[in-house]
């Protein structure tokens, strides 16, 4: 009688035990789904890429280059003004136009134009990039992004995508 006791009690404690890790694991299975999924999920998603007018072919001067804004490629609904970006754009003759990004090669800071020196410069750790967008000089591992430019019914048109530091 006490040894079919002993039996019981242990066999209980097995099955409870067994339980207890079988639950568990049906929960942690649970949580990491979602959070893997939202790991590996932008793998496979599209860039979202969208021509956006950044102003008309007259109001740009042969030989300028200056900062143009534009919406960002998917923005979220509640964005307001962060949804705006921003870019350098240069007339090189009467339909080229080369557009830079406004992004440093290196961690992503704005890049500014010095019309004097003809040089893009990077406040935050004094990366320098050519006319052309090639490195001078600093930190960043490669030239300024160029965006693909056209000309569409008059406006000058830049493919948006998201800000493209980690892209190249
Ligand atoms: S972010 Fe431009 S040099 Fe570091």
């Amino acid at each position: 009688m006490k040894q079919n006791m002993i039996t019981s009690e242990c066999s209980r404690r097995q099955f409870l035990a067994k339980l207890s890790i079988a639950l568990s694991s049906i929960a942690g299975t649970l949580v990491a789904i979602p959070v893997v999924g939202s790991i590996i999920a932008p793998l496979f998603q599209k860039k979202p890429e969208t021509w956006r007018a950044v102003g008309a072919i007259e109001s740009f001067k042969i030989g300028d280059t200056v900062k143009v804004e534009y919406l960002d490629s998917s923005p979220l609904p509640w964005a307001g003004i962060t949804a705006k970006s921003a870019a350098w754009l240069r007339r090189v003759s009467d339909e080229k136009f080369i557009v830079f990004s406004v992004n440093c090669a290196h961690l992503g800071c704005p890049v500014r134009w010095v019309e004097g020196a003809k040089l893009f410069m990077c406040p935050c750790h004094g990366g320098v990039y050519y006319e052309d967008g090639s490195v001078a000089s600093g930190p960043p591992p490669r030239g300024l992004y160029q965006y693909p430019v056209r000309v569409q019914n008059g406006q000058v048109e830049i493919l948006a995508s998201p800000i493209p530091i980690t892209t190249i």
